[in-house]
C-alpha cells in the first residue's frame, strides 16, 4: 500500500517549514498521545503500511481508483450508488453558473437561494414535520443544535456508542450528560427513573442506524420512555436515511412510526445524498429558534447553493427508485449471511448497509486491510478510540452497487488473511511484549 500521503497538497505540507517541531510549537509531541498515531506508529515499526488518507483519483464508488489501480470498495457512505450521477452533475453545473460555488456569507446575514429552501422544505416533507434547517456540516449541526439548545440545568440521555458529534454537542451544552449501555432501553429507562426529575429539561439522543455496528435501536420503545419521562428525542439517521424502511425514509419508516412522535430528526448529507451538511427536521417554532440563535447556523456560512442543489437531487432520485434501496438490502443481508457460513463474525450488525468484521486486535485489523489492499479490496480499519479497546474490527460499508461477487471476493480474502495476520502480531508480541501498544 502506497502512502505518501501522495496527493498534491500532501506533499506540500510536508515539506514546509511550517510541518518542522519548533515553529509548530511541540505538536509532534502532543501527537504521540493521539491513539489513532499512536496505531500508525507502532505499526510502521511493525512493517504495517498506514492505510489512511489514501488519494482517490475519481469518485469512489462499489470501486475506486487509487495510484492508477482499480479497487473493490468498501469505505464509501455512497449507499444508494447515486454520487456522480449524470442528473445530479448536470444540476450542480448549471446551479453553479447561476449561484457560483459559495453561499458568500451566513444566511441570517447574506441571504438565501431558492436551493436552500427548496431542499428544507423537502426533508420536511420527507417526514411530515412542520420545518426544517440545514446546516453546513453534518458534525456542526449535532455540536451546534446540542450545544445550544441544552443548557447548564437540563440533562442528555445518550446512548453509549453516540457519534462524537453528538457528545461534543452534549458537552459543549453543559447539560448533564448520562450515557446509557449501547441500545439498552432498560438501562435507559434506570438512568431516566434515577435522574430525569432532577433536571429542568431532558432530551434522548440515539441514532437510526449504528454507524460502527450496523445496528437498529428499539425506537418504539425509546418514544414510550421520552413521553414517560417527559423528555424530547432527537435521533440521528446519518446511517439510517436512505437505509431503513421500504423506500429508503429511514427509521420512522422502518418502524413504521408517525414521524412526529420524535422532537428532531438530524441526518447528515454527506452519506446517501451525496453532499454535505446536515439538517435538523421538526417543529416549525424549533427550527425558527435554531436560525436565529444556534451558532453553527448563525455563524457560519450557509450552504453552497450547489451542495444543496446536489443533495436535492440525491433525495429525488433515492425516492424515485427505491430499488436502489432494495438493492442495498438486499446485499447487505447477503453480506452478513454470507459471513456468517463461512465462520466470520459480523458483530451485532443487522444486515443493513454497515457490516463490521470483528478481529478483535488493533494490529491484526491493520494487517489485515493491508493484506486485503494488495488483493485489490479497499477496506478500513477501526480500533479504539472509535470503537472500544478490544472490539476492533474491519468495518464495510455496503453500496447498491455491490454484487454478490463482489462480496464474496473480499469476505474469502478476509478468511484467509486473518490467520496470516493475527500470526505476524502474534511474533511480534512474543519478541517485543514490553513494547507492544505500551503507553
Ligand atoms: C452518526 C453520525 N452523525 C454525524 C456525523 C457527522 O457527519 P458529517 O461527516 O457529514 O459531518 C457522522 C459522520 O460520519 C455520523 O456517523
Amino acid at each position: 500500500m502506497k502512502n505518501d500521503h501522495s496527493c498534491q497538497a500532501g506533499q506540500e505540507a510536508a515539506s514546509t517549514p511550517a510541518a518542522t517541531e519548533s515553529s509548530a510549537g511541540g505538536f509532534s509531541r502532543m501527537r504521540s498521545k493521539l491513539a489513532f498515531d499512536r496505531l500508525v506508529e507502532m505499526g510502521a515499526k511493525m512493517g504495517m503500511e498506514n492505510p489512511l488518507f489514501l488519494c482517490h483519483e475519481r469518485a469512489a464508488k462499489a470501486t475506486t481508483l487509487i495510484d492508477g489501480k482499480e479497487y473493490l470498495n468498501f469505505s464509501t457512505y455512497d449507499y444508494l450508488d447515486i454520487n456522480a450521477h449524470p442528473e445530479i452533475t448536470e444540476a450542480v453545473t448549471s446551479a453553479a453558473t447561476v449561484y457560483g460555488t459559495s453561499a458568500g456569507a451566513s444566511r441570517l446575514v447574506g441571504g438565501e437561494r431558492p436551493p436552500h429552501r427548496e431542499l428544507e422544505r423537502a426533508f420536511a416533507d420527507l417526514y411530515g414535520v412542520e420545518d426544517c434547517i440545514v446546516y453546513v456540516s453534518g458534525h456542526a449541526t449535532n455540536v451546534s443544535t446540542l450545544g445550544f439548545l441544552l443548557g447548564h440545568r437540563d440533562a442528555i440521555f445518550h446512548d453509549g456508542l453516540a457519534h462524537n458529534s453528538l457528545v461534543q454537542g452534549a458537552r459543549l451544552s453543559h447539560a448533564a450528560r448520562y450515557s446509557y449501555n449501547h441500545n439498552d432501553c432498560d438501562a435507559l429507562e434506570e438512568m431516566l427513573k434515577a435522574k430525569r426529575a432532577e433536571h429542568k429539561r431532558a432530551i434522548i439522543v440515539t441514532e437510526g442506524l449504528f454507524s460502527m455496528d450496523g445496528n437498529i435501536p428499539d425506537l418504539p420503545r425509546i418514544i414510550q420512555l421520552k413521553k414517560q419521562y417527559d423528555c424530547m428525542l432527537l435521533v440521528d439517521e446519518a446511517h439510517s436515511l436512505g437505509v431503513l424502511g421500504k423506500t429508503g425514509r429511514g427509521a420512522h419508516e422502518y418502524f413504521g412510526i408517525d414521524a412526529n412522535e420524535v422532537d428532531m430528526w438530524m441526518s447528515t448529507l454527506s452519506k446517501s445524498m451525496c453532499g454535505c451538511g446536515g439538517f435538523i427536521a421538526g417543529k416549525h417554532e424549533l427550527v425558527e429558534f435554531l436560525k436565529y440563535g444556534s451558532p453553527g447556523f448563525v455563524f457560519s456560512v450557509g450552504m453552497p447553493p450547489v451542495i444543496a442543489v446536489a443533495c436535492h437531487k440525491a433525495l429525488d432520485i433515492m425516492l424515485r427508485e427505491p430499488e436502489r434501496v432494495h438493492k442495498l438490502q438486499g446485499i447487505s443481508r447477503f453480506f452478513v449471511d454470507y459471513a456468517a457460513s463461512i465462520g466470520l463474525d459480523t458483530g451485532a450488525a443487522q444486515g443493513y448497509a454497515i457490516v463490521p468484521v470483528m478481529v478483535g486486535d488493533p494490529m491484526v485489523a491493520g494487517f489485515l486491510s493491508n493484506a486485503l489492499f494488495k488483493r485489490g479490496i479497499y477496506v478500513m480499519p477501526i480500533t479504539f478510540p472509535a470503537v472500544k479497546e478490544g472490539t476492533d474490527r474491519l468495518r464495510f460499508f455496503l453500496s447498491a452497487a455491490h454484487t454478490e461477487e463482489h462480496i464474496r471476493k473480499a469476505l474469502d480474502a478476509v478468511k484467509e488473511e486473518i490467520p496470516k495476520a493475527q500470526a505476524i502480531v502474534e511474533k511480534y508480541k512474543s519478541e517485543h511484549a514490553e513494547e507492544y501498544l505500551s503507553e
